[in-house]
């Protein structure tokens, strides 16, 4: 299996937006769900780009769960409260209100299940006039550009990643930390598991390709105690994130992001304290990591 570069597109416009990755999709509306044809596009592009935007959608929330269930099963969120109306659509909210934003520090989604998120789709209601952009980095290019050593170090680890206590979160629980800070309502995830070890360099089931599978969520290597996990995560972390590995998303109402957590993570930028941002988000299951 190989990633399809230059994929000929018969169906949609793909545009990239940065050298590592990301690409505009043009000539689709997703609110008349895709026919195979266009899908089977949309995904050489996914997977040739890892994340995926789509401009000036119209979508109700029952539009963008037909068009996630295309990809899979949906995935819950075990710690948030997903709409009343649609539970599989997690609504994320900052208002001028709220100190703190959801994702505001870099992760892969659900890292912490033992069958993490494949993929999320984060549709746009409502932005900031300036700020609240997205940014994501490449997974692959962080494991490619590492020294020989250094990778035959990181192909024998497995990472230990936690869903509650977030490293970004200055070591508190979730609860504690979004706590009179974010208008999202935090739940007990109840019996749902939510520390997960995982090979520390995934193979991606689609494309073959080897990636450095690192995120907010690892919190120690196996057989490693965490001060001597830290220094090393540091390190993957900065790696992971060089802005040459990068790519950053300018949202508007009606933008759509749909990114490969097997292969990305992605980081949402809270600098607009006196504004509204408000996204709804669906999050499609994975597999296994090998
Ligand atoms: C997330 O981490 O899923 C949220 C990303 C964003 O709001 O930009």
């Amino acid at each position: 299996m190989s990633t399809p570069r230059n994929a000929p597109y018969r169906h949609i416009e793909v545009t990239r937006i940065a050298g590592a990755m990301g690409a505009e999709i043009g000539g689709v509306d997703l609110s008349q769900n895709p026919g195979d044809e266009v899908l089977a596009e949309i995904r050489a592009a996914l997977l040739e780009n890892l994340v995926i935007f789509f401009r000036d959608q119209t979508l109700t929330p029952d539009d963008q769960l037909a068009f996630a269930r295309r990809w899979g099963g949906i995935h819950l969120h075990p710690f948030m409260e997903g709409m009343p109306s649609h539970p599989e659509i997690l609504e994320i909210v900052k208002t001028p209100a709220d100190k703190k934003n959801f994702g505001g520090s870099w992760h892969s989604d659900q890292m912490f299940s033992p069958q993490p998120a494949m993929g999320t789709m984060l549709y746009a209601k409502q932005v900031p006039s300036a700020g609240g952009d997205t940014l994501f980095a490449n997974l692959y290019l962080a494991y490619e550009t590492l020294s020989d050593g250094m990778r035959r170090l990181v192909d024998g680890l497995r990472a230990v990643s936690i869903g509650d206590h977030f490293k970004g979160h200055d070591g508190k629980s979730r609860k504690d930390y979004y706590a009179d800070k974010l208008a999202m309502k935090v739940r007990d995830p109840g019996n749902v598991q939510t520390t997960s070890v995982h090979p520390l360099v995934r193979t991606h089931p689609e494309t073959g390709r080897k990636a450095l599978f690192i995120g907010g969520h690892v919190h120690r290597f196996e057989d490693m105690t965490e001060a001597e996990s830290q220094k090393l995560i540091d390190f993957l972390m900065d790696h992971a994130t060089r802005p040459e590995f990068t790519c950053r998303f300018r949202w508007r109402t009606g933008s759509l992001a749909f990114w490969d957590n097997r292969c990305t993570q992605h980081f949402a930028i809270n600098d607009y304290p006196a504004e509204t941002r408000i996204m709804q988000r669906i999050t499609i299951c994975g597999d296994t990591p090998y």
